[in-house]
């Protein structure tokens, strides 16, 4: 790997559990102003100090984070269908690797549609993103299966999806967690995160869920939802982080979320 590119790996996961907790608010560019993130600057203000890479698209990368931050940058850089459309897999490639570099993000993300009507389009797209990521020294990660695609959740569908991902040139792959999620981290050569899908009845079930897949080989989760829906959303990360960074169980973890709730928020402080 090229050093720009060990760079940039290096800075999103820990030298140290080689992890990373990515907080993911991205989900405007197909879901519109989602329950939590309608007001993104106010969402991300607070907890992205205690993200290892934030991951969104340019327009709230611009408009919603400060330059000064030295959180890592993961833009997705794909779009191009909403939830009012039936096939959500009509997507391109929305933002260019140039300005991407000009970003100066960490990563790139786009979603592949494996099983989807345009699936051909979205794994050519992310031979080609690759390519210029190689060039560009910034890592590629692909996104399976989001929206209707997840009702096909399982690990035979995710280990083909991750695969075909890596197989193409993906740095990293983000993808569900599902049962046997250890099958679907045997047969994919590079990092995988998982994602937490639409908020569970409990900060605990997403606990869980986090533990059970850095249990079975997970690098780390790329989480939204079950963050910021949360109503304590910073104690709820740092919770996910002993997970993740510190081989923290559920129940420490849950004493880690009991210890932060009362807490104020810098942004609440000043
Ligand atoms: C949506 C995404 C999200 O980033 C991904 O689903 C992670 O968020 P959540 O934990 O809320 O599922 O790719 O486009």
């Amino acid at each position: 790997m090229d050093w720009g590119m060990e760079n940039r790996m290096a800075r999103m996961f820990s030298p140290v559990s080689h992890n990373t907790v990515m907080l993911a608010v991205d989900h405007g560019y197909f879901m519109g102003p989602t329950h939590r993130l309608e007001d993104a600057r106010s969402t991300i203000a607070p907890l992205l100090p205690h993200a290892d890479a934030l991951a969104l698209t340019r327009g709230i990368l611009r408009r919603c984070v400060p330059p000064q931050t030295d959180t890592p940058i993961v833009l997705r850089v794909s779009g191009g269908a909403t939830v009012l459309k039936e096939d959500l897999s009509d997507e391109k490639i929305t933002t260019s690797m140039r300005e991407a570099s000009r970003l100066n993000v960490c990563a790139v993300a786009m979603s592949v549609f494996v099983g989807a009507p345009h699936e051909h389009e979205s794994l050519v797209h992310l031979g080609e993103l690759v390519s210029e990521g190689e060039e560009a020294g910034i890592p590629v990660m692909a996104i399976t299966a989001v929206g209707k695609e997840l009702e096909k959740r399982d690990a035979r569908y995710l280990a083909l999806a991750c695969r075909v991902s890596a197989e193409l040139g993906a740095h990293l792959v983000k993808t569900y967690f599902c049962e046997d999620f250890s099958k679907v981290v045997e047969g994919c050569p590079v990092p995988l995160v998982v994602a937490g899908g639409p908020k569970l009845d409990s900060d605990r079930a997403a606990l869980e869920l986090a533990r059970r897949a850095i249990d079975e080989g997970a690098h780390g989760i790329d989480m939204g939802r079950n963050i910021w829906q949360s109503d304590h959303p910073v104690a709820m990360l740092r919770a996910l982080r002993a997970i993740v960074h510190e081989k923290a169980t559920v129940r420490e973890a849950l004493d880690v979320l009991e210890g932060e709730k009362g807490r104020p928020t810098p942004a609440a402080a000043a």
